[in-house]
């Protein structure tokens, strides 16, 4: 049903500092955390913002050009009493009243953390459901009609799929990993758990719930997504250069990402294979200190480098013999490699670490839990100041180092036990700022005094992937279940939470410093867009 516009009022040119504003009204009376979107007819770019305590947004000027737009919201519980588009003038300010009413059907506006917080049984129970959200949201649990027999196979066939697969057009392993590895030791006990979740035969009946909205600081936000041009396509490392070009890995395909967000000019530049019989795509996105940019060069074995004035990739594979059917780089260490010609890199199948001679071509491997009890492996590798090699521990709880000069390996375990730390980024003082991904914690160690801190998050089933601390020294973070955003100012210990317009499987997060306040970048891995995030203050 399309309705036409609702309410506006034109007001006079250059008076308004907003250019769009207006008010939600809704069942409830006002409504805090409504995310606004508006977008223009055609047009890839999607312009959000957030509604206050009074259930007043606005677009700040200047943020939206004049055309025919529509708008959407998002607020679990509510949606839109109709469509609603309306033209914005040249030089013109609108005012558009937005009529919410109660949603029809809650559980297709569940954000993962909402379906763990409806879903019966403690989080210590239903935390081995974070390994089910790489591909596809738990809706699709939610709405199976499995039984334990069927979850189990179902399990199975999941564990075939390699990490970098998009729902609709999955990868498979050339061998299967074992299911336990990502979804437990107790795959049978899983299974039986979840058939009590769907709509199958042991299904037990629960409500589902929305997790209460963004408020204050949160609120004071614009969010721009800007849809890549075809799909699927999975964005996921998006890191922006000191002139503003956005570039980013892709999840499933072999191409380095080029997008200019001012032009919108779009550009793929190809990556050779290496393996052709095995999965695509890359994965880890880095700079060094030469401006080149790096691949983790996954299933394909070892990395790439982009040289941006040329325009060519140079291919670093592993050597034959440190190849095997698991081999998997997920991550490059190249942040420091200049100190001492020697370039680190991990790898998920071993799991260790190679370091590569660029000189001599002479690789050295380290595997840090040969024969220790697991589940442990090595994830997010970041080089210090020296280049010794600290790496992240995502199958236990361990921030691991690796001497650059004498090789000696150390292991530190995180306060948190079981924390699975994932991705960071190591500061200019040598402290990593790391992610504990089922801790919900923001970890940091101080690499020199050898010592950890931890700060909680404030908002359940987060699932933290990755942390960065930009230059007014706020730390950043963001979730691969609740489609937000967090800000974590040190000094207060007060966490700002922006709320994303869009169902948003967030991975790598990055801080654009040449702004103030920094923006906040990240790609959404399984709805192919970019999205920016600009505090207002
Ligand atoms: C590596 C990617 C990946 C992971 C991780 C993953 N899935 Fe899937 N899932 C898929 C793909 C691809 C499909 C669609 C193709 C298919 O059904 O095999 C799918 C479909 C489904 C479906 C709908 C189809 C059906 O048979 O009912 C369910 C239910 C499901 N997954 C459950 C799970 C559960 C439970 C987990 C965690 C234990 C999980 N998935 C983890 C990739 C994944």
């Amino acid at each position: 049903m399309l309705r036409p516009v609702l309410a506006i009022v034109l007001l006079n040119a250059g008076c308004a500092l907003a250019q769009l504003n207006g008010r939600i009204v809704s069942p409830d009376g006002a409504l805090e955390g409504v995310v606004v979107s508006a977008r223009k007819e055609g047009s890839p770019v999607s312009v959000s913002v957030v509604s206050n305590a009074a259930g007043e947004y606005a677009f700040p000027a200047g943020r939206l050009e004049p055309g025919r737009y529509g708008m959407r919201i998002r607020a679990t519980g509510y949606e839109l009493d109709g469509l609603v588009s309306m033209e914005l003038a040249d030089a013109g300010a609108a005012e558009v009243e937005l009529k919410l009413r109660k949603a029809a059907d809650l559980s297709v506006q569940l954000t993962n953390a909402e379906w763990l917080a409806s879903f019966p049984g403690s989080s210590e129970q239903k935390k081995f459901l974070y390994g089910c959200v790489g591909c596809h949201t738990l809706e699709r649990v939610a709405k199976s009609t499995h039984d334990t027999a069927g979850f189990v196979a179902v399990m199975k066939r999941m564990a075939g799929y390699t990490n970098n697969s998009h729902a609709e057009r999955p990868q498979v392993r050339l061998i299967a990993r074992d299911p336990m590895r990502d979804f437990g030791p107790d795959a049978d006990k899983q299974a039986a758990f979840l058939a009590t979740l769907n709509r199958g035969p042991e299904a037990k009946p629960y409500t589902v719930q929305a997790l209460p909205r963004v408020q204050g600081a949160g609120t004071r936000v614009v969010i721009t997504e800007y849809e890549l041009p075809r799909k699927p396509l999975m964005p996921h490392d998006v890191i922006v250069d000191e002139q503003g070009i956005v570039w980013f890995s892709q999840f499933d395909e072999q191409f380095l990402g080029r997008f200019d967000p001012r032009t919108l000019a779009y550009q793929e530049f190809p990556i050779p294979l290496q393996r052709p019989d095995y999965p695509k795509g890359t994965l880890d996105l880095e700079v060094d200190p030469q401006g080149n940019l790096w691949l983790s060069h996954m299933f394909q074995s070892g990395a790439v480098k982009f040289d941006k004035r040329t325009q060519k990739f140079q291919a670093y594979p592993l050597p034959k013999q440190l190849q095997n059917e698991h081999t998997q780089q997920s991550m490059v260490g190249p942040q420091r490699w200049t100190l001492d010609g020697k370039l680190w890199i991990n790898d998920a199948g071993i799991p260790g670490l190679h370091r590569l001679d660029m000189k001599s071509g002479k690789w050295q491997t380290w595997k840090p839990y040969e024969g220790m009890k697991g589940p442990h492996s090595v994830y997010g590798i970041y080089a210090d100041s020296k280049n010794n090699i600290f790496f992240m521990d995502f199958g236990g709880e361990n921030v691991g180092r690796i001497d650059a000069k004498s090789g000696k390996l150390a292991l530190y375990a995180t306060p948190t036990p079981r924390s699975r730390p994932r991705r960071g980024r190591m500061d200019e003082e040598d402290r990593l700022w790391f992610a504990e991904w089922r801790a919900e914690r923001i970890g940091m160690f101080d690499t020199r005094a050898e010592k950890f801190s931890e700060w909680p998050l404030p908002v359940q089933y987060f699932a933290p992937y990755d942390v960065v601390r930009d230059k007014t020294g706020k730390v950043w973070t963001a979730g691969m279940n609740s489609d937000r955003v967090l800000r974590l100012d040190l000094e207060t210990g007060e966490y700002a939470e922006y709320p994303l317009p869009s169902p948003t499987n967030v991975r790598r997060v990055f801080v654009d410093n040449r702004t103030t306040p920094p923006t906040f970048w990240v790609g959404n891995n399984h709805h192919a867009t970019l999205v920016k995030v600009e505090p207002l203050e």
